[in-house]
């Protein structure tokens, strides 16, 4: 396979394996472009993006620029905080005002899901979900994935456990759906209310306690508790949450086999993580942040080949 069957990439949702193997051996090729003294490629010079984030972002947005402009890519940044969107502009009325200036991709992130989608059937641009309120983060999937790859080998066969606020995270459920087309078991842990009522009908074990659910699997991903998403209390308190599900130090300490930890950030130490964990060789939370680049360098380079 050399090419993607998909113009945009909008979820992991409707990739197919051996898709995500292609987006995983080119990312390969840019993260040893990347491991040189010149980090940079022409492979998309004369292609403009935009980076249209309408929700707050330091990784992705970051990561994305990044991987554009070692791809000698034109960038512009758009953000909702300083824009005619404070003045009643619609989102399809910004994007076309974009696209008039000659844009030829578009990455998105927006508090609505569903946003990107109904993008891609209005305009003509490449459009790069990069996280739609609740639903999907196919790139945070897609570099989580990638990293497991780099760290143990092989995705497939391997037990992952994504812990904590599983309701309101889409990298919880793009994570469910790479892993699985890559032959990972997968199970959820949290607090019950905080598990979406039907997650078994997507193929995913379910376990409430923490202790078991660490003994049970090779690679840990911790979410963060999306207060911001969260219009009712879901738990009486922080400080309880972290009683009952913060993964600290003495939890892995007593596990019969180690395990690696992920996150996929922003951290908050101390709730759903201690540091000594998150800072610990167990921990390959920066390897991650440092793979997201070429995964994206990657699905940018993919996308761009496509224009119908
Ligand atoms: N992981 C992630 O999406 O982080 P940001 O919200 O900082 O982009």
């Amino acid at each position: 396979m050399s090419q993607l069957n998909t113009k945009h990439l909008l979820g992991i949702k409707n990739l197919q394996p051996n898709e995500i193997e292609l987006i995983f051996e080119t990312a390969d090729n840019f993260k040893d472009v990347l491991n040189r003294p010149i980090k940079k490629v022409p492979s998309l010079r004369d292609i403009t993006i935009a980076n249209v984030f309408f929700e707050n972002s330091t990784r992705t947005r970051l990561s994305f620029e990044l991987a554009e402009k070692r791809l000698s890519a034109d960038v512009i940044n758009f953000s909702s905080s300083s824009s005619s969107v404070k003045k009643g502009e619609t989102l399809l009325d910004t994007v076309n005002n974009i696209l008039a200036m000659k844009v030829d991709m578009v990455v998105m992130r927006h508090s609505s899901p569903g946003a990107p989608h109904f993008l891609a059937r209005h305009i003509d641009a490449n459009i790069v979900n990069a996280g739609d309120g609740t639903h999907e983060h196919p790139t945070q999937a897609l570099l989580d994935t990638y990293s497991i790859r780099e760290k143990l080998g092989d995705v497939a066969g391997k037990k992952v456990v994504i812990v904590g606020d599983i309701l309101h995270s889409r990298v919880a459920l793009s994570n469910i759906f790479a892993l699985q087309k890559l032959g990972a078991e997968v199970m959820v842990c949290g607090p019950p209310t905080l598990l979406p009522k039907h997650i078994k009908e997507l193929g995913v074990k379910v376990e409430l306690d923490i202790k078991k659910a660490l003994e049970w699997c090779e690679v840990a991903n911790i979410l963060r508790i999306q207060l911001e998403r969260q219009k009712m209390a879901y738990f009486p308190s922080l400080r309880e949450y972290s009683q009952y599900y913060g993964v600290n130090k003495a939890m892995l300490d007593s596990l019969k086999n180690p395990i690696t930890i992920m996150h996929p950030g922003p951290i908050n130490r101390g709730v759903e993580i201690t540091s000594d964990v998150a800072d610990s060789d167990h921990a390959i939370i920066l390897q991650q942040v440092e793979n997201g680049v070429a995964i994206r360098m990657a699905v940018l380079y993919l996308l761009a080949g496509i224009t119908s």
